[in-house]
């Protein structure tokens, strides 16, 4: 028997979906108060307190959570209930300075699990399906957060973790999974490894791939889909709110992530002002937990650029495709651009590979960009510099900017094993 029914709450209408979160709020902001010395502090330096919420419209008179807070509370500062009930811990490297370090109940892994396992069955998924994680297990919530809920939907789980792309490519040919999850970018240098391997990667056992951790375009999708022959679904996720499964897209409507709203309460706020944005508005993502105990944030910052996106194949609203973290904002003679706009003008060129380094340096005085891509083995080198200028004018026209283009052989720039560095600021040590 198949176990991919949808849960109850997922088509609830939307009043009552609201019901559920206002109750659940109350609940998590007393909590946070009585039990997390930070925010404990936090309320009473902004004036407010759990009972001046009565509507989720009240959300807005509570302060924001960010990764300061995380780092200045480093390691389990933020906890909310006593050690012993904390069951696992998770952390994140961050580029610089602390890690940000998050912990879980017993009841937390439960949830993170359910809605896993229900981003599955939003695939297309079930107990019938062999799934492959290879996002990296440890630290980071990628691999056990999927395995937890590949085990919770009662499919079987290949536990193979992010490296050895090679046995990647031999395993997939052997055990025969039916779905891979993985970042994109690790993705396509599983399908070189197919491709290099087997000739193609087309006819492997793979059907759907559930890919996240890291901004990928639908142009990227469109690549993947064509190479590997599959559905590419998008799943999003951060540590600090729980991990991957915090959204998940859904196969029937493929138009980006419905975010498990009875679990994390969204909001899109303004990046500079911290207003909070009508639905449909471009805008910084924040997050509040509804039933995390381990460590409930409220209003955390995620940084993610993107919009909120009435409910189409659930009642739940979608997340538009993130167009960037603001943090990876470049702003290039007085542009702002985003890795995302480079990557959809490289996916455009047939002839080029769909990898590639953005660095940013500097010409006089002026901060510049330095496009690398990759040419691919079948195209004909004397082809390379007419692909160099069209990428430059596409660059041009479609994002407003002026380039250095430069085009390798395929195969000169490393390849990701999980999330992939696009972006190199050589400015410092220009
Ligand atoms: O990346 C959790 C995760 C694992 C999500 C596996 C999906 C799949 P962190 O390491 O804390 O957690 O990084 C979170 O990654 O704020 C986004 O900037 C980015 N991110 C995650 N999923 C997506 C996505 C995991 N689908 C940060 N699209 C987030 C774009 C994503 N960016």
């Amino acid at each position: 028997m198949n176990n991919n029914a949808m849960e109850k709450i997922e088509t609830v209408s939307v009043d009552e979906l609201r019901n559920v979160q206002l109750e659940r709020m109350k609940k998590t902001l007393q909590h946070a108060y009585e039990n997390s010395p930070v925010y404990k502090k936090k309320f009473d330096e902004a004036g407010v307190h759990p009972d001046d919420f009565k509507s989720l419209d009240d959300l807005a008179k509570f302060p924001f959570t960010t990764k300061k807070d995380l780092r200045d509370n480093y390691p389990f500062g933020m906890f909310a209930v006593p050690q012993e009930q904390i069951i696992r811990i998770h952390a994140s490297s961050g580029t610089t300075g602390q890690p940000t370090v998050v912990g879980y109940t017993q009841n937390d892994i439960n949830v993170w699990s359910d809605v896993v396992a229900r981003s599955l069955r939003a695939a297309g998924l079930s107990n019938k399906d062999i799934i492959q994680v290879s996002y990296g297990y440890g630290l980071f919530t990628g691999g056990l957060g999927a395995h937890y809920g590949v085990e919770r939907l009662g499919a079987t789980v290949i536990p193979m973790s992010g490296g050895q792309t090679e046995r990647q490519a031999q395993l997939i040919q052997d055990f025969k999974p039916t779905a891979l999850m993985v970042t994109p970018s690790y993705c396509l240098n599983i399908i070189e490894a197919l491709e290099n391997k087997f000739g193609t990667a087309k006819d492997c056992s793979i059907k759907t791939g559930i890919f996240g951790a890291e901004p990928w375009t639908n142009e990227m999708r469109r690549e993947i889909e064509d190479r590997l022959g599959i559905d590419a679904l998008d799943i999003y996720g951060l540590s600090e709110v729980m991990g991957p499964g915090v959204a998940m897209e859904c196969l029937e409507t493929k138009d980006g992530p419905t975010i498990w709203e009875d679990h994390f309460y969204p909001e899109i706020i303004h990046p500079e002002t911290g207003e909070v944005l009508p639905d449909g508005e471009l805008g910084e993502l924040v997050f509040t937990t509804i039933t995390k105990e381990g460590m409930p944030v409220i209003r955390y910052r995620t940084r993610d650029l993107t919009r909120l996106l009435p409910g189409t194949a659930r009642t739940m609203r979608r997340m538009d495709k993130i167009v960037g973290r603001s943090d990876d904002m470049m702003i290039i003679r007085g542009v702002n651009v985003f890795p995302s706009q480079i990557e959809e003008q490289i996916l455009h060129i047939p002839q080029l590979v769909p990898n590639y380094q953005i660095q940013i340096c500097k010409k006089g005085h002026l901060d510049t960009l330095h496009i690398r891509a990759e040419m691919r083995r079948d195209v004909s080198e004397t082809l390379t510099p007419q692909i160099a200028a069209l990428l430059k004018a596409q660059i041009k026209t479609m994002v407003g900017i002026s380039v250095m283009v430069e085009i390798l052989p395929e195969g000169s720039l490393p390849r990701s094993e999980g999330k992939a560095q696009r972006v190199f600021d050589i400015r410092k040590s220009a």
